[in-house]
């Protein structure tokens, strides 16, 4: 579990629960900083927070000395874990504008991890779509919200909004930090389709839900690892926890890849989306008109990210996992595109029969990977066979499967320090 909590606190009447969970949080071993906006300073004072955190609580964004002593950038840093409890719909709405006009505002924008959000309001403030559609964008980041709970509220009224107690929040904290084995490892995964363009009202996609590449986010980040989600248009939502990044395009998602690969060197890139190979030469202001004649497409082709991603130099390169949805030979197919992209390994399954593959919930799959590449990493005896078929099953099983697979092919071996 993390061991640095930056507390956050809002100005709520439930700003009194949080003093409490300071306590329980030192008590678990935490060491804990408070921050706090102005209107929180007037529920419970700042002097509070520092007698039981052992640590001079920060209010002001623009005080010199405080800055000084340990400043919005280094309190980022410090932080394993930000926790904003309670976060007001003021506050929720000002992260959702990547508003820096507080030192909450300023540290969660600058931390490298998500914060952790513990909603407190009226119910009717909660419900309201303003609230609402700010919590979607929110979640759509990986902002994990614990609660609200239901109850007696601070306004009389009974609903929905209420902050969870200390004690909850401590046991919903233990369950967010996964001690998996690939804990300290960061993985992209692409899933869904891509959409290209033809014109404002039509657009070249394929049959992918995106089922599988959010089933191997969830498993990734139950395993431990920090997680980012580049996906193409889905009806789903984002696991929680997983940072996701929507794209329509291969071009958008090539430079959703690369931006996250430039930022800092992830450890597993797993290729799931359907990218589309071609995209329309030219994409038509307006709407196509149609005529008597056929007509004839003209179309371009996109990058190849898995093939780009794993011609990184080495010291950018993270392990790769493709995928490959065939309607022949598996084997055969499969093991000429593991060579092709310069993949570690592949996973190849069969589409366009009865069952399993892009819109179903169950899928097959048949792992190949390159003679020696395995066991090269992990210094293991060679496998006679390079290839392993993990049979028809739920989607999300597959997906701890093949997280069980990579992680004791390619990982297990070489812990991350
Ligand atoms: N892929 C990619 N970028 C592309 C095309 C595919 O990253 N522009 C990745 C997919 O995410 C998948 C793998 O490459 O992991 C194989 O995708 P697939 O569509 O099966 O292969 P193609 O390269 O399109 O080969 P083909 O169409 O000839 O079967």
């Amino acid at each position: 579990m993390k061991k640095n909590i930056l507390l956050g606190v809002c100005g709520g009447v439930a700003a009194y629960k949080s003093a409490e969970l300071v306590r329980l949080l030192r008590r678990e071993g935490f060491e804990v900083r408070v921050m706090m906006t102005a209107a929180a300073t007037r529920f419970v004072g700042s002097l509070t927070f520092q007698a039981l955190s052992g640590h001079p609580v920060a209010t002001d964004l623009l005080d010199a000395g405080q800055e000084s002593a340990m400043g919005h950038i280094h309190l980022a840093r410090w932080a394993d874990r930000i926790l904003i409890a309670p976060a007001t719909a003021n506050f929720m709405a000002r992260l959702t504008q990547g508003m820096v006009d507080d030192i909450l505002t300023a540290v969660c924008l600058a931390a490298r991890a998500p914060p952790v959000l513990v909603p407190a309001m009226n119910s009717a403030m909660w419900l309201n779509p303003a609230t609402q559609a700010n919590r979607e964008i929110i979640e759509s980041r990986g902002i994990r919200l614990l609660g609200p709970g239901r109850g007696e509220l601070a306004c009389g009224e009974s609903g929905e909004g209420r902050m969870l107690e200390p004690e909850e929040i401590l046991n919903r904290l233990r369950e967010l930090s996964p001690t998996g084995p690939l804990q300290g490892r960061s993985a992209l995964v692409t899933a869904g389709p891509t959409r290209e363009p033809l014109d404002p009202v039509r657009f070249i996609s394929n049959r992918s839900s995106g089922k599988m590449g959010y089933a191997l986010a969830e498993a990734l980040q139950a395993a431990g690892a920090s997680v980012t989600l580049v996906s193409g248009p889905v009806s789903l939502a984002p696991p929680p926890g997983v940072e996701r990044v929507r794209v329509e395009t291969a071009l958008e998602m090539y430079d959703a890849v690369f931006a996250r690969i430039d930022q800092a060197p992830l450890d597993l890139f797993v290729a799931c989306a359907a990218v589309a190979d071609y995209r329309p030469a030219e994409v038509s202001a307006g709407k196509i008109k149609k005529n008597d004649a056929n007509m004839t497409l003209s179309l371009t082709r996109n990058p190849d990210i898995l093939t780009e991603v794993a011609a990184l130099p080495a010291d950018r390169r993270p392990c790769c996992v493709g995928f490959a949805a065939e309607t022949g030979d598996i084997r055969r197919l499969g093991e000429e595109k593991l060579r092709r992209k310069g993949a570690d390994l592949l996973a190849a399954n069969l589409v366009g029969g009865t069952q399993g593959g892009f819109e179903d919930d169950n899928n097959a799959l048949t792992l190949l990977w390159h003679d020696g590449q395995a066991e090269k990493r992990c210094g293991d005896a060679p496998v006679a066979d390079l290839r392993m078929d993990l049979p028809m099953m739920p989607k999300r099983e597959l997906a701890a499967a093949l997280v069980s697979f990579i992680e004791e092919h390619f990982f297990a071996c070489n812990p991350s320090s």
